[in-house]
């Protein structure tokens, strides 16, 4: 490959393919029943073995190619991405990829106290940690694991020391779950620069049972937030941004509504994803991922992936939460499906 300028390439409808979200493991330590429940995903589940899924090489040359088709941010997630061996060596490779703005990771933060530092020596600039509740109780129950929500805790320290902020906080808000704990969740970090942000729940894959009246709308949750906590709209960092950033009016820090059911924005989405056995997505809620592992080890040039990749977003149309209905998510359950949450990790 050629370290010269990155290109550009546009889907159909103009969007730029600029950011990248790498899943490194399709295993996790947790069993959030939104995501892989306890009951399907147990001692004698089968994750992916070895052989087929991508190696660092195969990552780091992959992420090379996206780089030079305009791709400045990468996202590692998994499953859980700090389950993968040796992280933190995939993690230095991707650091030292020239174009790459911004490297970060999404993780469920139990394995991150002894890790933070190694991280971020290695390159990672910063994390983000999916925390859905401070009540203990609620916490453990929806870990599917009993975790408690202390280690998740030290974890935010443990970023925080270093040196891997700004550091975000992801709630998946469920309602008759979680929802009534919200309040308290925006007030714990209120005061820090730690950014909250609530995320509607879901109705990605095909095996957590989501039903319209389970996610609570951002709007209602941001009105319940503002009765306790005024908030006030702030701009977008960047255009493709996911959360829509509030400010509390006191001026003592920022938090976010991801409203991909209420408010959805497929307008600007400029996110790819890599699964863990090497095939590209070009949405959350497809079932047709493009498998670039296959002419990789049949020695496929950088030239001959990189005209894969573009012809695949150029043909891209995706805009699923857009179109969503209670017929689409039904037919995605009978129908021919759709990738699982933690083959691509959100
Ligand atoms: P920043 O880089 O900090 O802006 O984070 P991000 O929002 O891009 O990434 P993060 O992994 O924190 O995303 C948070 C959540 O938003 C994910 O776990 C998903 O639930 C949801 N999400 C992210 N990207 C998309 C997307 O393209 N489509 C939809 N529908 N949801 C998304
Ligand atoms: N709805 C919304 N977000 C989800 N995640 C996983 N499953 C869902 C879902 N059904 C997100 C959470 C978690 C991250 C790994 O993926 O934010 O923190
Ligand atoms: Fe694991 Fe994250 Fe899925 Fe929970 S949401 S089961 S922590 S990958
Ligand atoms: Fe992008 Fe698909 Fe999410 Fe829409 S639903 S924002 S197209 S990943």
């Amino acid at each position: 490959m050629t370290e010269s300028a990155p290109l550009s390439v546009r889907d159909v409808f103009g969007r730029l393919l600029q950011d990248l979200r790498i899943s490194v493991t399709d295993r996790c330590n947790f069993r959030c029943a939104y995501c892989m429940p306890a009951e399907i995903f147990g001692e004698r589940y089968e994750f992916l073995p070895r052989d087929q899924i991508l190696t660092f090489e195969e990552i780091e040359r992959l992420t090379r190619i996206f780089a030079g088709l305009g791709v400045t941010k990468i996202r590692i997630t998994g499953g859980e991405p700090l389950l993968r061996r040796d992280l933190p060596q995939l993690i230095r490779l991707l650091a030292a990829i020239p174009d790459i703005e911004d490297l970060t990771l999404t993780t469920n933060g139990y394995l991150l106290p002894s890790m933070a530092k190694e991280l971020r020596e290695a390159g990672l600039r910063r994390v983000t940690i999916s925390l859905d509740s401070l009540d203990d109780e609620t916490f453990r129950r929806m870990n599917g694991r009993g975790f408690g929500v202390d280690r998740v805790l030290e974890a935010i320290e443990a970023a925080e020391d270093a040196g891997l902020g700004p550091i975000k906080i992801n709630s998946v808000v469920q309602r008759g779950v979680n929802d009534h704990l919200m309040t308290d969740l925006a007030r714990y970090f209120k005061g820090t620069d730690k950014i909250v942000r609530f995320i509607e729940y879901m109705d990605v894959g095909t095996l957590n049972g989501w039903k319209l009246d389970d996610v609570v709308p951002s709007r209602e949750l941001a009105a319940r937030i503002n009765d306790v906590t005024p908030i006030a709209p702030i701009d977008r960092n960047y255009r493709s941004e996911t959360s829509s950033r509030y400010r509390y009016a006191d001026g003592t820090g920022e938090i976010g509504f991801i409203s991909s059911v209420s408010e959805p924005f497929c307008e600007d989405c400029t996110r790819a994803r890599l699964s863990t056995d090497g095939k590209l997505y070009t949405c959350l809620f497809t079932d047709n991922g493009h498998d670039l592992r296959g002419p990789l080890r049949a020695g496929a040039s950088d030239d001959d992936v990189r005209s894969l990749i573009t012809s695949v977003w150029e043909q891209r149309t995706d805009r699923y939460s857009e179109e969503r209905t209670n017929e689409t998510v039904s037919l995605a359950r009978e129908g021919p499906g759709r990738v699982e949450m933690y083959h691509i990790g959100g």
